[in-house]
């Protein structure tokens, strides 16, 4: 790694990513996934659209692309995984070695989110099978009743711990076996040829829900017509932690992932091309749905089954709607595999590089630990449905400390690290700006604006 008079403090030689568009194609990867597709569509609609959205979308500009910036810049100074860069780089600047902390809290943050992120990630492989067996073709017959019908699949699903556990273990399988094969043959390969693909089939989707339902105005307008009294600081508080959540932040994911950059890429450039991409695909899953959604007389704020309902429905009346179906799970699975693997990557790096353990021994055993976790989920579903704390079942428990405090706090932490712990002179080397006025704009943002932004929303839900 003798490159460049800017000495990376990294001591262990790793892989790396084999050009710029290999890494915006695997941080996109690792952005575009069941965040998009899933959640943002269902988490708008339980919290009211059009409002919702545009704090959403002023989170990912001001909070997201800073702190992304942040994580990759981290990462590829500290050059090792987030534990160890952030250490590394905290003694380099003669501070506290306990900012390593940051690391720590982010890939514990990341085993979290896995466990469950698995469990739905099994939702997207057996409606794969449902869609290519015509189950959604059904009651097309009484077209008043599909939808009737196709609910009752996806509670069906959700009442079977063994299906759950099933089609959990196969994803989590999958997810370990593309980690251990390591960063290039595993990771790159497997994204640069499905998020085009992705991107495609989303678009044919979205016309075919504005010429099919004729409901695109409606949805679009729930999507992008906001209306300030639906909005909560609850909801703020949602907002702030899906940009998290859907940009891959605050989890040491990114920080992984700019351990394996090569040097001499814009990083600000890199950032603000997922962010986009991450933000579009977004969107595009939201104009799809609520045509639908609206169509059918369906409740947009039904929660976590608001894709594996409506889509469905959608597929089951379309032309040839077995095969757009199934290329739509098939897609979504791949989307959230490839989020799924960015999940894991911190851990086993941490393994790799910190306790010498072999990459396949230590993607077995963090895949291990990460499956026996999701067995709280499963069980949350059907045999543990009334086991409630906080007033919540223990899959959305996860997901509000995971997405809402966790990954918002662990991010701070680093804007802080990046803005204030680390010298103006070591970041600006990093992001290659100089003093230039895109310097300054992210400097004043990651040293204010991001970490004041963060306090007052956690203070006002607090009160
Ligand atoms: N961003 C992914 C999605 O939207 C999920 C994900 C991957 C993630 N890596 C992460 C979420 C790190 C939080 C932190 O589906």
């Amino acid at each position: 790694m003798a490159n460049s008079a800017s000495t990376p403090v990294s001591v262990y030689p790793h892989e790396h990513w084999s050009s710029r568009l290999a890494f915006v194609f695997a941080a996109t990867g690792s952005a575009v996934g069941l965040g998009n597709v899933w959640k943002f569509p269902y988490i708008t609609g339980q919290y009211g659209g059009g409002a919702f959205v545009l704090v959403y979308l002023v989170c990912i500009a001001l909070i997201g692309i800073p702190i992304m910036m942040a994580e990759v810049l981290v990462g590829r100074r500290g050059g090792q995984s987030p534990i160890h860069s952030v250490r590394v780089i905290a003694h380099q600047e003669g501070k506290s070695s306990g900012w390593q902390i940051a690391g720590w809290s982010g890939v514990l943050g990341a085993f979290v989110i896995l466990s469950s992120y698995s469990v739905v990630g099994g939702w997207a492989l057996v409606y794969v099978w449902y869609a290519v067996s015509g189950a959604f073709h059904v009651a097309v017959a009484d077209p008043a009743q599909a939808s009737v019908a196709i609910k009752g699949i996806f509670s069906g699903l959700k009442a079977s711990p063994a299906q759950l556990l099933l089609w959990h273990t196969v994803f989590m399988a999958m997810t370990v076996f593309i980690v251990a094969r390591g960063v290039k043959a595993g990771l790159e390969t497997a994204v640069t040829y499905l998020m085009p693909a992705l991107f495609v089939l989303l678009v044919l989707l979205v016309g075919y829900a504005a010429v099919s339902t004729g409901k695109i105005v409606e949805g679009a307008a729930f999507l992008f017509r906001p209306d300030f009294s639906k909005l909560t600081w609850d909801a703020v508080l949602v907002a702030l932690g899906h940009a998290f959540f859907t940009l891959s932040l605050g989890a040491g994911v990114m920080v992984a992932y700019g351990s394996y950059l090569p040097r001499h890429i814009s990083i600000a450039r890199a950032s603000i091309t997922v962010s986009i991409l991450d933000t579009i695909v977004a969107l595009l899953a939201g104009l799809a749905i609520f045509p639908v959604v609206f169509a059918h007389g369906l409740e947009p704020g039904t929660g976590p089954g608001l894709i594996f309902v409506t889509l469905p429905i959608a597929f089951g009346q379309m032309p040839l709607g077995a095969f757009f179906g199934t290329l739509f799970f098939v897609l979504l699975v791949f989307a959230a595999l490839s989020s799924a693997i960015s999940l894991l990557e911190p851990m086993v790096e941490y393994f790799q590089e910190h306790r010498g353990i072999n990459r396949v021994t230590a993607a077995l055993g963090a895949g291990a630990g990460v499956w026996s976790l999701g067995i709280l989920s499963v069980l949350s579903f059907n045999h543990w449905e009334e086991v409630k704390v906080f007033g919540k079942n223990l899959f959305d428990l996860f997901d509000f400390i995971t997405a809402n405090i966790m990954l918002p706090l662990t991010g701070l932490l680093m804007a802080v690290f990046a803005g204030w712990v680390m010298s103006r002179a070591s970041t600006q080397e990093e992001l290659e700006l100089d003093e230039s006025l895109g310097y300054w704009l992210w400097h004043v943002i990651i040293r204010y604006v991001t970490p004041v932004g963060v306090a007052i929303v956690f203070l006002y839900n607090l009160i």
